[in-house]
């Protein structure tokens, strides 16, 4: 890729560059600035009978905007369409398709402020959070487009065992679902429907309810950038009003899901249901990722990054640390440790400057982990608390913490938040640990802090797991340098952001 740079964003560190941009971004902070947003079909905005408002996750009193979600139909209608501009889009030469991306990533930057204040206002995320968004989104924009004009631009050729020269042509298949979660509403929603519409298909975007204002924001700027109306539209609204019939429907000829591994297997059994031929799936879901630690670790480095992979983000991270193994002879070391560094954590609003931890996305969200930490207070030993501010009453606040239990069997499902567990091991187990973590069924990240060079081979070769980090932090994968996905219950692959992600996407032809 040494052609290719991933996306900067402002540095908050250099004040002369960051006191600018982060006047810009007030000015979409305040309470006169709110989105009104509809569903868009066919580059039209789409007044439908059923507004909900979206609420600022850190306090409840904001309004950031009010969306209308789209009604059956206005799905039926961006089917047909979706479908009627099949034809002519893939045809177009991947080039012109590829430039709507690189496109999409300039309007991007130059939006930054906007989509910036979106993310604090509308997904609660911090400031390194924010800019983290956008740039990861911008990212897969380049990297797809980059891809694309390398790969899928010209047929390739084989020669069979006769002599003969054949071609063979990927192409899209043609109308995409594309579903997406909250906690990444800009990256993660732009990479998929990117992926999916620079190989020639045409795509129905839905994301998450929680976080549509700033999808419908990354619509417009799509269309802006040259994608035509006909052949990407946007369908606000719940899982199942929404997101069931754009499964359920038999014109739909491949889906891309990121989200829970529940919503994966019902969306797996709805599609297997429908009387056509099968689909392709791409489905990255959650996972219950565990760091071991063995003896020869540096405890500072240790609680640095464990921190960081467990709490920044709220926890809100699918590739989030959940259960930290720690080797019995360094345990009392680590973590009264880890301990201090969370009595360090800023919990608040998510747009200072302070703020480590920001609020998680809702109430349901909010009510189901203050629910695990009474179950845990109770089941393992509280490790540490951070302090909440005084504003629990207002938003969704709930306070990093940990807990030592003694085997991760306890921990039944993901719990999509700032709650670590602490296991201490004996290092002639190691094998069976890293063979319960196998048998979790999830396979997202992992991380392994060890200076034995054998140790850290041994639980490479033995784990089953998507992304591997090595005396490092196990979040934030970078667009085209770390490909990120799972597998098992956390998902299909191909990994996104990486190299094999697009053909999943397209079908390879014979010319
Ligand atoms: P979710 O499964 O509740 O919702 C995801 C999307 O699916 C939303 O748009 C939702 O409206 C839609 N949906 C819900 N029911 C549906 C149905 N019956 N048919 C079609 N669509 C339906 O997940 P969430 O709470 O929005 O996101 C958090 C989850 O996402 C966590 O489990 C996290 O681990 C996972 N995640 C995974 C990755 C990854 O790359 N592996 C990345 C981010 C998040
Ligand atoms: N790709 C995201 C991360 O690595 C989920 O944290």
């Amino acid at each position: 890729f040494a052609d290719r740079k991933n996306s900067f964003g402002p540095n908050i560190e250099i004040e002369s560059e960051w006191r600018p941009f982060k006047a810009q971004i007030d000015t979409f902070m305040g309470q006169d600035t709110q989105w009104r947003a509809y569903p868009i079909v066919g580059g039209e905005k789409v007044k439908t009978d059923q507004t909900h408002a979206i609420k600022s996750p850190y306090d409840h009193s904001q309004a950031v905007g009010d969306i209308d979600w789209a009604d059956q139909t206005t799905v039926a209608k961006a089917i047909g369409l979706a479908q009627a501009a099949f034809p002519a889009w893939s045809a177009r030469p991947t080039s012109e398709r590829a430039d709507c991306l690189d496109k999409m990533a300039d309007l991007m930057e130059e939006n930054y402020p906007e989509l910036m204040a979106l993310c604090h206002r509308e997904a609660g995320k911090t400031i390194q959070d924010s800019i983290d968004e956008v740039r990861e989104a911008v990212d897969f924009c380049r990297y797809y487009a980059q891809q694309a004009r390398s790969h899928f631009a010209e047929p390739h050729k084989y020669t069979d065992f006769l002599g003969q020269d054949k071609r063979a042509q990927w192409k899209g298949h043609g109308v995409f679902t594309c579903i997406s979660p909250w906690n990444f509403p800009l990256a993660i929603f732009t990479g998929q429907v990117v992926a999916a519409l620079v190989v020639g298909n045409t795509v129905i975007a839905k994301p998450a309810e929680q976080t549509s204002l700033i999808a419908v924001r990354a619509i417009e700027l799509l269309h802006q950038a040259g994608v035509p109306g006909n052949v990407l539209h946007l369908l606000p609204g719940d899982g199942a009003s929404v997101g069931a019939p754009l499964t359920n429907d038999q014109r739909i000829a491949g889906l891309a899901f990121t989200g829970s591994t529940g919503t994966a297997q019902l969306i797996n059994r709805t599609l297997a249901a429908r009387n056509v031929p099968p689909v392709p799936v791409i489905a990255e879901t959650g996972g219950q990722n565990a760091m071991i630690i063995d003896s020869t670790s540096l405890p500072e480095q240790v609680v640095r990054d464990a921190v960081r992979s467990a709490f920044a983000s709220a926890g809100q991270r699918c590739s989030a640390l959940r259960v930290m193994f720690v080797q019995k002879d360094i345990a009392d070391r680590v973590i009264p440790m880890i301990k201090g560094a969370m009595q360090e954590q800023s919990v608040g609003l998510p747009y200072l400057h302070s703020t480590d931890v920001g609020p998680v996305i809702d109430q349901k969200a909010q009510t189901m982990l203050l629910e695990h930490i009474k179950h845990m207070t109770k089941v393992g030993k509280l490790i540490a608390q951070a302090e909440l501010p005084d504003l629990t009453n207002k938003g969704t606040f709930v306070p990093p913490t940990a807990f030592e239990i003694d085997s991760i069997d306890q921990l039944t499902d993901e719990k999509f938040g700032p709650i670590l567990h602490v296991v201490r091991y004996q290092a002639r187990d190691l094998n069976t640990i890293i063979d319960t973590i196998n048998q979790s069924g999830f396979g997202l990240t992992m991380g392994v802090h060890s200076r034995n060079e054998t140790t850290c081979a041994r639980i490479a070769n033995r784990a089953r797991v998507g992304n591997l980090y090595i005396n490092r932090d196990q979040v934030g994968a970078v667009v085209g340098v770390q490909p990120f996905g799972g597998q098992g219950l956390s998902g299909t692959g191909p990994k996104a952001g990486g190299p094999h992600y697009l053909q999943r996407f397209a079908t390879e032809q014979d010319l």
